[in-house]
């Protein structure tokens, strides 16, 4: 633990904001709820048979999941990092890491999260840098060797405009990051996933990005975690008066992400990662079938590990599991291939009545 006198750091202000207020889209959802799946009721399928695994970085993962970069970086995340990397190493699941600027400058907590490949030794493991780092004087030779320190499959560069425009100490210096991230993907030996934080990405940038030669878009998008919430949270303006808090709601929802990336496939070759407020295994459904490859999850899993520890991490992921094959099976989908064929109906308006 910290020693008492020594003040949070921004990443453990995160996590206990992210796990102790609700920091969730106010009047906005993903838009995942606005489908349902085209019932089959002739599957001619064995539920036993539906196989939800897929293949991610080389490595076959029982579920097509992510658990999304959070943390890393302050003493307490390494126990956090080292249950939910025992949790995808049980599972099978991929895992990110949360930024690793602070290791740029210092090694001292490279622990924190060099612990997810102690446990995790074969599972795809993903690093984690933000986007505005990368104008600063950031050397692709200092990135590569953080990834070689934590034993990584892949660099997430996450985009988050909205998150350093209202966060306190943030840096919103995004002149050159495509410029960037073009040159890193040139250079890197492992590949680049480019990821919001909740906000989405469209697909006008998802298209600048495949064609500076990202061929992994992780939509990030709105609807679940607000990290302008988060970030409002934290600023000592009063809410009341602070004329940028209209913002927490910023963002494209996560299944218009999702429709308009997916749109790109017909001219682009890429995986594409739907995150933002997946809540369930048939939200992972819904998305897949939507155009996804696989889905990532953040805020609920640690909120679950934070609440219940490593076993309310397992029930909750047995639980994803079956609703994901249940989702499969009455949809007539045996594999994940199958799912990305599924049609969804759109909802009436008048679903609940
Ligand atoms: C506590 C916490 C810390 C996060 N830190 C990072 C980070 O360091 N880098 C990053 O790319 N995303 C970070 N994220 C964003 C998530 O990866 C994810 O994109 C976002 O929370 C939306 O997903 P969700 O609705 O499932 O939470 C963090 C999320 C949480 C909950």
């Amino acid at each position: 633990m910290l020693a008492s006198n020594q003040p949070p750091t921004r990443k453990e202000e995160h996590v206990r904001l992210c796990t102790e207020e609700d920091v969730r889209y106010r009047s906005k959802t993903t838009g995942l709820e606005r489908y349902d799946f085209d019932y089959v009721a002739l599957p001619e399928i064995d539920f036993q048979e539906v196989t939800p695994q897929t293949t991610f970085l080389g490595h076959t993962l029982r579920l097509p999941l992510i658990v999304s970069c959070m943390t890393g970086g302050y003493n307490g995340a390494t126990a956090i990092n080292a249950a939910l990397a025992r949790l995808c190493q049980r599972w099978q699941l991929a895992m990110g890491l949360g930024s690793m600027r602070s290791l740029l400058e210092s090694h001292q907590q490279l622990e924190s999260f060099r612990i997810a490949r102690d446990q995790a030794p074969t599972i795809p493991i993903i690093a984690n840098i933000g986007a505005s780092q990368l104008t600063r004087d950031v050397r692709a030779e200092d990135l590569e060797s953080l990834i070689n320190l934590v034993g990584a499959d892949a660099l997430a560069i996450h985009l988050n405009p909205l998150q350093e425009l209202l966060q306190p100490e943030g840096t919103p210096y995004f002149r050159g990051v495509l410029a960037a991230i073009e040159q890193l993907a040139s250079v890197l030996p492992v590949p680049i996933i480019v990821k919001e934080v909740g906000a989405g990405i469209s697909g006008r940038v998802a298209e600048l990005l495949l064609r500076a030669g990202v061929r992994y878009v992780d939509v990030a998008g709105a609807g679940g975690t607000s990290w302008a919430g988060v970030e409002l949270k934290r600023s000592t303006t009063d809410p009341s008066t602070n004329p940028l808090a209209e913002l927490w709601d910023c963002g494209i929802p996560t299944a218009d992400c999702i429709i308009e990336v997916a749109a790109l496939r017909s001219s682009y070759d890429f995986i594409l990662i739907a995150s933002g407020g997946i809540a369930s295994g048939f939200d992972a459904a819904k998305a897949i079938a939507l155009g996804a490859d696989l889905v990532g999850v953040a805020r609920p899993l640690l909120q679950v590990y934070q609440d219940g520890g490593e076993e309310a991490l397992e029930r909750y992921i047995a639980n994803w599991e079956l609703q994901l094959r249940a989702a499969m099976f009455v949809s007539g989908a045996q594999t994940v291939s199958d799912l990305r064929r599924v049609r969804l109906r759109p909802r009436s308006p008048n679903h609940n009545r």
